[in-house]
Parts: C-alpha cells; structure tokens; sequence
C-alpha cells in the first residue's frame, strides 16, 4: 500500500507533461547502450543522439513510453488488466529486434531519470516501489518473446 502511495505521489509530482523526463530517460538508455539507438529505423536520418531525441519519431516513442507508465501507475491496484496490452507490447519488441535483457537498462534509466527528476524525494524505499512495479511490467511483456 505504501508502495502504491510512493510511485502515485511521484508520478504526479512529475507534472502533467512527461515528455522531457522521458527524453532524461531514452539520452541515458542510449548512454548506456548505444546500440538500441539503432533499433529505430528512423535513427537513420540523425547525426547525433542528440538530432536524434529531438526528432519527432523520437518524441513521439517517448511519449508513447510515458504512456505506458502511466497506464501502469493508474492501474497499480489492477495490473492484472493490462496484460494483454502488455503481452502484445512485448511482441511489438521483438519484432522490432529489441531483446529481453535490454530491459534492464531501461529499468536503470527510468531509475535515473527519477533521481533526476524527483531530487531529494528520491529514495531507497520510492526507488524499490518502482523497481517492483517496473520487474512485474516487463516480466508480463516479456512473456510476449516468442523463444
Ligand atoms: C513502439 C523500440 C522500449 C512502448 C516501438 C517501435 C520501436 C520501439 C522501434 C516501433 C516504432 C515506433 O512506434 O516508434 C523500443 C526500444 C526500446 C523500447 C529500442 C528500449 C529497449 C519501450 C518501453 C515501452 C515502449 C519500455 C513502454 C513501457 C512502446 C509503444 C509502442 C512502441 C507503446 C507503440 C506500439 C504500437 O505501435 O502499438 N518501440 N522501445 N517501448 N514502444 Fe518501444
């Protein structure tokens, strides 16, 4: 329950528009794995990581994302409900040749665009309530991955 409390209280706190700190989130993915950038096919036109962020493909994919994270903290009493829209992202994923693994490094960079986002409210136990829901998010979409 006080999980719960902790990620809907940051969340919020975040503002209404969450595209900038999905653009912290997807510069630090990209930091640390330059590969996934390649995995965009519209990566092509950018000569920079940086064109690249700010390209509207990009920020639309962001936003996207933000969505996703959205639904999930709307649905923290229901996860459950979004399954098959997970199950189905997952497929999406691989189809476009992200792999499973590449889903820790995206769980530390949503780590490290709360630190950087919420500061002080950043803590150990606010930081365990989103690892917790972020394993169950990408363990659903993960059984998406055909073997
Ligand atoms: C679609 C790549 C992580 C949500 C896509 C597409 C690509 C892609 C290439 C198709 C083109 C597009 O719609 O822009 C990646 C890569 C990721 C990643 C490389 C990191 C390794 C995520 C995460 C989420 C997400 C973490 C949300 C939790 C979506 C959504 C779509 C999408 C909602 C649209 C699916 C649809 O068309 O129905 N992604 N993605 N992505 N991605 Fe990602």
């Amino acid at each position: 329950v006080k999980d719960k409390e902790l990620i809907r209280g940051s969340w919020e706190s975040l503002g209404k528009n969450k595209v900038p700190h999905g653009v912290i989130m997807f510069s630090r993915l990209f930091e640390l794995d330059p590969a996934l950038l390649n995995l965009f096919h519209y990566s092509t036109n950018c000569d920079s990581k940086q064109d690249c962020l700010s390209s509207p493909e990009f920020l639309d994919h962001v936003t996207k994302v933000m969505l996703v994270i959205d639904a999930a903290v709307s649905h923290l009493d229901d996860l459950h409900s979004l399954e098959d829209f997970l199950l189905n992202l997952g497929r999406k994923h691989q189809a476009v040749g992200v792999s499973t693994q590449s889903f820790t490094v995206v769980g530390e960079s949503l780590l490290y665009m709360l630190q950087c986002s919420l500061g002080q409210a950043y803590t150990a136990p606010l930081r365990q309530a989103w690892l917790n829901m972020y394993t169950i998010v990408v363990a659903v979409m993960s059984r998406g991955w055909s073997k």
